[in-house]
């Protein structure tokens, strides 16, 4: 297994192309299953877990080709609408396809995703948002099994928490339910903005993206369209983060203006940071080598402190003056990169849903194991700002959402590679 080895200290100089987001690549790349058409996707991003998408829905009679960041994708009827578990265990996004399976073809047998590393991550709003409309399920031997009498039927469903992954199956599947669906307290998330304009392409009526209140007028079918997937804002927030910690100046290439716009309101501050747009795609940030104040920071849905940075700013704040409290409010166990930072002289307790970071002035390089995606850019960042070298195991975790980061970072002053083994 590959391990990414640091030699920390450098500030970070250069210019970084962030690249397609992952997490709206992901349900685009479903969304094909609502057309037998050919759709042409851009800007994906070579990662592992479009790699097991891919395999997923080619295990669903899709044919893709892949190359040079575009997919050029066609579902045909499945043979079996099945999601295996080998298949679906490997990335909860798969349990993605349910609802279009069953908009298009009345039936699906899919996967329990099952846990992970940052929490149990259950399904139940995914299954009562369908069952809203219209669709039954039974739960046997780890699968979803689910089916429509005559056709998804429009209907209002309030979600009790703004899912993601819910308001994502739910959208697909009522765009080819007859009538109209209403989702109330929908998540805001800008993937669900990107995947609702890929949908909008395709033919289909979807009114209120960006609010909490979707409104979707089913059609018959969908057409293909071609798509670019918007940049990935959790990897660009990564960079302003690793910036933070090292210092330096970077300019931050292929954004948008909802991307720069939250970048500065979730991190904008911190007085080390100056941003600086250079235009509506670019951003010059500069930070100065100061140790940061202790911060009180908690997560939550778009557009507040997103859950996919908290990691990465626990490693930033692990050398700083004073105590910072970071609350986790969406995941009930993403602290797994802690004991890793205390590895290499952090001081993190953990308490309940929140972090207490006592700053350091130094920390120093250790080997350390990734344990989940995001853990793994914490870890990368720490082994940025730490005096010494970090081998850093398990980049299999890293390699899911980051495309070329030690090459990124390396291009930017950074002393990192890659060890293959
Ligand atoms: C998406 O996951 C992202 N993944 C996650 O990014 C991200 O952290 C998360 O949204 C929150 O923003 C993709 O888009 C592929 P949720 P998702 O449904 O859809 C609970 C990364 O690092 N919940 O909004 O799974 C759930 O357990 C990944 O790129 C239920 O209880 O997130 C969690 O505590 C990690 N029942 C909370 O809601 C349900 O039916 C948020 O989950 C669904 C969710």
């Amino acid at each position: 297994m590959d391990q990414i080895k640091i030699k920390g200290g450098n500030p970070l100089l250069g210019e970084i192309n962030v690249s397609g987001s992952k997490n709206s690549s992901l349900p685009i790349l479903v969304s094909s299953l609502l057309t037998d058409n050919q759709m042409i996707i851009s800007n994906v991003p070579e990662l592992s877990d479009i790699k097991s998408m891919l395999n997923l829905l080619q295990s669903l009679n899709s044919e893709f080709i892949f190359s040079e960041h575009e997919i050029n994708i066609k579902s045909n009827k499945p043979k079996r609408n099945f999601a295996d578990y080998n298949l679906v265990r490997k990335m909860r996004a798969s349990f993605l396809v349910l609802g279009p399976l069953l908009a298009r073809y009345g039936n699906a047998e899919v996967s329990l995703p099952g846990g992970c590393a940052i929490g149990a991550r259950p399904i139940n709003m995914h299954l009562a948002g369908l069952e809203k409309l219209g669709a039954e399920f039974k739960i046997e031997g780890g699968y979803v099994k689910g089916k429509v009498q005559k056709g998804l039927i429009g209907s209002e469903i309030n979600l009790p928490f703004s899912s993601v992954g819910a308001t994502e199956n739910i959208l697909m599947a009522a765009t080819l339910a007859s009538g109209k669906t209403i989702i109330k307290n929908a998540a805001i998330e800008p993937e669900i903005e990107n995947l609702g304009d890929c949908l909008i392409k395709m033919g289909a009526d979807i009114r209120g993206l960006g609010t909490k209140r979707l409104e979707i007028f089913g059609k018959k079918k969908l057409n293909g369209c071609s798509f670019s997937v918007m940049p990935d804002r959790i990897e660009a927030g990564t960079y302003v983060l690793a910036l933070l910690g090292c210092s330096g100046n970077l300019k931050i290439n292929n954004l948008n203006k909802l991307i720069i716009e939250n970048l500065k309101k979730c991190l904008g501050f911190f007085k080390n940071l100056k941003f600086e747009e250079i235009n509506k795609h670019s951003l010059l940030i500069e930070s100065e080598m100061l140790l940061l104040d202790g911060v009180s920071i908690k997560t939550g849905p778009f557009p507040n402190f997103p859950t996919d940075l908290q990691a990465q700013l626990t490693a930033v704040l692990s050398k700083s003056n004073g105590v910072s409290v970071i609350e986790e409010t969406i995941f009930e166990n993403r602290f797994m990169h802690v004991a890793e930072l205390n590895r290499m002289g952090a001081d993190i307790n953990i308490k309940g849903s929140k972090v207490y970071i006592n700053g350091k002035k130094k920390i120093f390089g250790a080997p350390v194991m990734a344990t989940d995606l995001r853990a793994s850019s914490s870890l990368v960042i720490a082994g940025l700002m730490a005096k010494g070298e970090t081998l850093i195991s398990r980049v299999y975790h890293l390699d899911r959402g980051y495309e070329n980061l030690e090459k990124k970072l390396s291009n930017c002053n950074a002393l990192i590679k890659r060890l293959k083994n």
